[in-house]
Parts: C-alpha cells; sequence; structure tokens
C-alpha cells in the first residue's frame, strides 16, 4: 500500500532505517522531494503543517499540489498533516484526502491530550488515515527550546494503548527550530521506548540532530525522522548566493530553481543517510 504511513514506519523499524519525513512550504518543496526520494529509492513524508496552512490562507491548494506530486512519484510518497492541533482542520484535511495526521495535543494535559487524540483517532482510522500523536512536548515551536523534556515509556505505552494511535512522537532530547547539530539524544531512553512500544518512533526538531547522532538514534530504535528548519537553511542559502549577485535575476525562476536544486541534493543526502544501504 503506497501511503500506508503506519505499514512503510513498521517496515522501516523492522529493518531499522529510518523514514524521511520532510515539510513542503510551497510546490518546490513537493517536487524537490519527490526527486530526493526516487534518487535515493526511499519512500519519503511530504508534511504540510498547521502553520503553513496558515501561511497560504486554506489547506486545499497546497493539499492539492502536493497530493498531485506523490501520485505521479515512482517510490511510495506518504501525504501528511503535521503539527495540527486544530480538530477542524485535521477533519478537513481527511475530506480532502490526507494519507495521515499528526494530531498535536503534547501542550495538552494528560487526560485531554488522550481523550481528543483517542477522538482524532476514531474520526481517522473510519476514514483510512492514519494517526500520529505527540507524548512529551518537544519545544522550540514558539522559539523556546526545551530540550530536557522526557517522554516516560510506561506512560506512552499506556497512551498508545489508550488511543489507539498507529505512530508516537516522542521527547527524547531535540527540540524544533534549531540551526545548529548539537542537540544531544537520549539513545537510551529511544531504545527503552522502542523495546515497551508497539508502534514507530518518530522524532520531531530533528535538525539539530548530527549525522552521527541520527544513525545511533535510528540504531536504537527511532523511525519516523521530521527534519524542517535543516532544509529550509540549505534552501534560503542557495537562493541568497543568487540574489546577493551585483545584478541578480528578476524572473523568480531564476532563483527558486536553485533553491529547489539545493533541497533535492540534501534531501536525496539524508534519505541514503537514514537507510545506509540497509533498505532501498
Ligand atoms: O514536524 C516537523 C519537525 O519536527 C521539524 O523540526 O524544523 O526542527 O527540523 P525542525
Ligand atoms: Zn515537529
Amino acid at each position: 500500500e503506497r501511503h500506508d504511513l503506519a505499514a512503510l514506519a513498521r517496515e522501516a523499524a523492522g529493518q531499522r532505517v529510518g523514514l524521511g519525513a520532510f515539510n513542503v512550504i510551497q510546490l518546490e518543496h513537493a517536487t524537490a522531494l519527490v526527486r530526493a526520494a526516487e534518487a535515493a529509492g526511499r519512500p519519503v513524508v511530504l508534511q504540510i503543517s498547521q502553520n503553513a496552512v496558515r501561511y497560504h490562507g486554506a489547506l486545499e491548494p497546497v493539499l492539492a499540489a502536493t497530493l498531485a506530486v506523490a501520485r505521479a512519484a515512482t517510490v511510495p510518497v506518504v501525504v501528511h498533516l503535521d503539527h495540527a492541533e486544530d480538530t477542524d482542520l485535521v477533519r478537513r484535511a481527511v475530506e480532502l484526502g490526507v494519507h495521515s495526521v499528526m494530531y498535536d495535543g503534547s501542550h495538552l494535559d494528560y487526560d485531554t491530550n488522550v481523550a481528543t487524540t483517542a477522538e482524532m483517532v476514531a474520526h481517522c482510522h473510519a476514514a483510512g488515515v492514519v494517526v500520529e500523536a505527540e507524548l512529551g512536548e518537544v519545544g522550540g515551536k514558539d522559539g523556546v527550546h526545551a530540550p530536557g523534556a522526557r517522554t516516560d515509556p510506561d506512560e506512552a505505552a499506556a497512551f498508545v494503548e489508550a488511543t489507539g494511535v498507529d505512530l508516537l512522537a516522542v521527547a527524547v532530547g531535540s527540540s524544533h527550530a534549531m540551526t545548529t547539530r548539537d542537540a544531544v539524544l537520549d539513545t537510551e531512553l529511544v531504545a527503552a521506548l522502542a523495546a515497551r512500544l508497539t508502534v514507530p518512533l518518530v522524532l520531531h526538531g530533528s535538525s539539530g540532530v548530527s549525522d552521527e547522532g541520527m544513525l545511533a538514534a535510528i540504531e536504537a530504535g527511532m523511525t519516523k525522522i521530521n527534519v524542517s528548519t535543516h532544509l529550509n537553511q540549505v534552501m534560503t542559502a542557495a537562493v541568497r548566493e543568487v540574489l546577493v549577485q551585483e545584478k541578480p535575476p528578476v524572473d523568480p525562476r531564476k532563483w527558486l530553481a536553485p533553491g529547489r536544486q539545493a533541497v533535492e541534493d540534501e534531501a536525496t543526502r539524508l534519505l541514503r543517510l537514514y537507510s545506509r544501504g540497509r533498505a532501498g
């Protein structure tokens, strides 16, 4: 099944390889990321965050375009709604044919997170849509880094049991929106969570993790690897290089194309790194 995030993540977890999940802001990202997945011979997850939906002012145009790019791919491409805190947005995405969603109730107290996540799981599963949830808040979304947050394995097992989620995002030392790659992951906790849970683990804020740190985390049992900021840095650097020229181009394609190429190249490298030749 090409669009089943749960099956792709279970397969990756079984092989101890990572499944790359990268954020789409505009059409160029979707194109670049699918080209990267095809070059690496790996599946990929294209994620549209609630923040990106807010930027566009609506879900449908960006989701429809991303779904069309995914359909034309020669490798499995999952189109995923990322960090949805708005339950109406989850329902709308399901109506519009999204393949999977992350319902993010990590900011809620435990009981409310369980209740709302379970409600989203019932709704999504009825439509064949896979659900990721988060327990133990990975910080940094508000610019405040809190790498000290940790997910407790026993609480995580109870959460998965009570909600029926397909994947679980956990707090193990990463933080969102890091522009340096020096986060220190608690690989012992990753291993403990992987041993305790029946569902694949998701790492948010992966931009702050070095290549070596990521390989160790994947070896310990981390599976879905969410990267956004790092690829944004790579894209913006490539665009900047063009625009600082003495006579910068006027046609946006002249700076968008190098930006798109830079995302494709780095995403290809990351997808190969995550599988280290074990798959694909
Ligand atoms: O959900 C998206 C990821 O957690 C991205 O985080 O921008 O820090 O790589 P990042
Ligand atoms: Zn995230």
